[in-house]
Order: structure tokens, then C-alpha cells, then sequence
């Protein structure tokens, strides 16, 4: 019998894209960043912040091995985590995961596997987001490029970077807020590459907490040799 109680707080952690941009041959889930895979540090992070329901969002045939690495990750809280399959869209995969909710779960996280460094206390600010009442939260960072609105080849207009901010995950939201999301968005209207705009979408307000330079997402070759550098610093500072 397990003594764990049920969590209030699930994070679902989607990992079932292909990785077009970085090229590594396998689902971008699955590429190493040491000896340990981009899922397995994502999981380490997640299992670190509050106790919560774990699920993984897994690539249609790769769900064993997610599984592996989750139980690597989970050590004795393995009861909290569970692997479920993959859609086509990022969206569609947040959809899954949302279907493998325990009942008792009133508080998710939406987390992208490819955030593999993302320290546990960008989810502690998050989680006390919604604690505090708020509906929704995200991380972010301010935009360091100076960003252009162009047209073609002609800049139409210069867009105040002050205005902008960049969208991290984990984004938190009250399960019943996000379930309704998925559930009245059109999977063949626009793609909305986040679960803050679907939420959005709703009229529902959505605060923002700070991100972190850490929680940067691996997309093409260049973020992976920045993940091992990080890595590798964090080590550093461990062994002193
Ligand atoms: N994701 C997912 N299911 C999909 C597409 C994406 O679970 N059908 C997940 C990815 O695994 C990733 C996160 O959503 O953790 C963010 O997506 P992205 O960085 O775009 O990853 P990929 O879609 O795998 O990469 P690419 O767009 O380069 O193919
Ligand atoms: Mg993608």
C-alpha cells in the first residue's frame, strides 16, 4: 500500500515531439545532454519542486523509454508517475496528458521536456501564482534582441522591447481553466504555441512570475552545447 498522499498539483511534461530543428537523428526527448537525456533532467527539476502527479507525454513507440527515465528520476515516489502517448501537435500532447489526471488534481503545470535545465524554484513561483489565487501564471524573461515587425524583406515597424516579454514554461493553471481551454479550442484553427494563449483565449487573466536564463528551451544544435555547458558549471559549483 502506498503511504503517498494524492497531490493537489500535477505537472505534465510533454515530450513527444520530433525535434525537426535540432537534427539529432531521434525525438529530442531522447538526445543526450551528458549521460543522462533531456527527459531525465527535465524529470529531475520537475521531482524536485512540491510533490505532484507526474506525467510524461511520450512519442508513440518511445513510451517504455520514457518510462525508464522516469523511474529513474522518481527514485521511491515512483506511484506518482505515469507515461501516456503523444499527439501531432504540441497542443494535442498537452490534451493527452490532461486525459491521465488524478481526480484530486486541481492545480496544473504544462512543462516542455525540451526545458531541460529549468531549476525547481521557477515552479515554486508558479505554484504560489495559483496559490495566491490567480487563475494562471507563466514565466518569463525580458527580450534582449531588438525586434523588428517586417513584411517580405521591408521593416513595416520597430516593436518596444520593453513591451515584450519571452514565454517560459512550466505555465500553471487551475485544472478547470486549462481543461476548458483545450476543450473548446478548434485543433484546426490557428496553432497556439502555448497554453497561456489558449487560455488567453478565454478572457481568463494570466500573470506572469520571473523565468529564468536556465529554463531556456533546446531547439536547434547551439542549445545543446549550451545545456552542456550549463551542466557543466552546475558541477563545478557542486564539487566545491
Ligand atoms: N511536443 C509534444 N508533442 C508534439 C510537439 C511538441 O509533446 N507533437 C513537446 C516537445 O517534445 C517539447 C515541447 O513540446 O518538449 C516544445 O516543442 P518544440 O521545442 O517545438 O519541440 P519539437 O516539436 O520536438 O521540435 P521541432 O519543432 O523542432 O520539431
Ligand atoms: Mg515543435
Amino acid at each position: 500500500m502506498s503511504i503517498t498522499p494524492v497531490p493537489r498539483i500535477a505537472v505534465v511534461v510533454v515530450a513527444a515531439g520530433s525535434g525537426t530543428r535540432l537534427a539529432a537523428g531521434m525525438p529530442k526527448a531522447f538526445v543526450g545532454i551528458d549521460e543522462h537525456t533531456m527527459l531525465r533532467h527535465a524529470l529531475t527539476g520537475v521531482l524536485a519542486a512540491p510533490q505532484a502527479q507526474v506525467v510524461i507525454v511520450a512519442p508513440a513507440g518511445r513510451e517504455g523509454d520514457a518510462l525508464t527515465d522516469a523511474l529513474a528520476a522518481a527514485g521511491e515516489r515512483r506511484d506518482l508517475v505515469s507515461v501516456v502517448t503523444g499527439g501531432e501537435s504540441r497542443q494535442a500532447s498537452v490534451a493527452a496528458g490532461l486525459e491521465a489526471l488524478w481526480g484530486d488534481v486541481e492545480i496544473v503545470l504544462v512543462h516542455d521536456a525540451a526545458r531541460a535545465l529549468t531549476p525547481s524554484a521557477v515552479f515554486e513561483r508558479v505554484i504560489a501564482a495559483i496559490d495566491e489565487g490567480h487563475p494562471g501564471a507563466i514565466p518569463v524573461l525580458p527580450v534582449t534582441d531588438t525586434i523588428k515587425r517586417v513584411e517580405g524583406a521591408l521593416i513595416v515597424a520597430a516593436v518596444d522591447r520593453s513591451e515584450l516579454s519571452a514565454a517560459q514554461t512550466p505555465q500553471g493553471f487551475r485544472r478547470e481553466v486549462l481543461e476548458r481551454a483545450h476543450g473548446e479550442h478548434d485543433p484546426a484553427g490557428p496553432d497556439v504555441t502555448d497554453d497561456a494563449g489558449l487560455v488567453e483565449r478565454l478572457g481568463v487573466t494570466v500573470v506572469v512570475v520571473p523565468g529564468h536564463e536556465d529554463a531556456f528551451k533546446v531547439t536547434r544544435p547551439l542549445d545543446l552545447l549550451l545545456a552542456e555547458t550549463v551542466l557543466a558549471r552546475r558541477e563545478a559549483a557542486g564539487a566545491q
